[in-house]
């Protein structure tokens, strides 16, 4: 049985006022057991005071990004030792706005991937085709490719401590979700690309998907028996749905 994941990518959203005003609403509305992990990723810059206002309660706190290197000069990046020392258990790494907006190839992915887990961060890997990508019928391709890199530089045995998130580029932010059955294929692929090296990790790792769920799609969704919860990016800055989407996550 696998627990599943909600987690909320706020991306490059908020202020110190409207964060205080939405934690206070995640706070005042958790449910007391929920059945699947919540984890909330604010931006950087607001990682610790939002760690601080969520202490003690049901929410773990998350990253968007972290950087592939240890220690040094990398200006402007932070590492995973930092990530962890201010609270942080999960970071995002690969998600398709860093991938496409800011060129980052599948090998510096994998190096995220590697370093996130091996300070002890679990790593949420997002992998997900484009339009064009989906409609040349190369999604298992794709998503085979972004997937083998990390499989590759880190052993499949990492995803003991590990996230995967599908994310068709498609459905991120754009409203369209990818349906039900849609979503279900592909896990199911990733799944199975994972099994093909490890059966025993394969069928515990946690795949979360992600684009364009909101409370009214997310029972459907996380229904599937492949899909293990979602990665929320819009509809997590609004308490009432982002509570309603982790309450539509069930234990499958
Ligand atoms: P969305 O974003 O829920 O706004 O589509 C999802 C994501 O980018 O993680």
């Amino acid at each position: 049985m696998r627990r599943p994941i909600v987690a909320g990518n706020w991306k490059m959203h908020g202020s110190r006022a409207e964060n205080a005003r939405l934690v206070e609403e995640l706070l005042a509305q958790a449910p007391a057991a929920p059945a699947a992990d919540c984890v909330v990723c604010p931006p950087l810059v607001y990682l610790q005071e939002v760690g601080r206002q969520l202490r003690g309660s049901i929410y773990i706190l998350g990253a968007q990004d972290v950087c592939a290197d240890t220690q040094g000069a990398f200006t402007g990046e932070v590492s995973a030792a930092m990530l962890k020392d201010i609270g942080c258990e999960y970071v995002i790494v690969g998600h398709s706005e860093r991938r496409l907006l800011y060129r980052e190839s599948d090998q510096l992915v994998a190096r995220k991937f590697s370093a996130a887990h091996s300070k002890g961060l679990v790593p949420i890997l997002c992998v997900g085709e484009q339009l064009a990508d989906r409609e040349a019928g190369r999604t298992n391709e794709i998503v085979a490719r972004q997937l083998d890199v990390v499989l590759e530089l880190c052993g499949a045995g990492t995803l003991e401590r590990g996230v995967i998130a599908y994310e068709p580029v498609w459905a991120i932010g754009t409203g369209r979700n990818a349906t039900p059955d849609q979503a279900q294929e592909v896990h199911a692929f990733i799944r199975g690309r994972i099994a093909a090296r490890d059966a025993k990790i394969a069928a515990a790792t946690r795949i979360l998907y992600g684009g364009s769920v909101k409370a009214g799609n997310a029972a459907e969704l996380f229904n599937r028996p492949d899909v293990d919860g979602g990665l929320i990016g819009g509809a997590s800055l609004k308490a009432d749905e982002f509570l309603t989407i982790l309450a539509a996550a069930r234990p499958g």
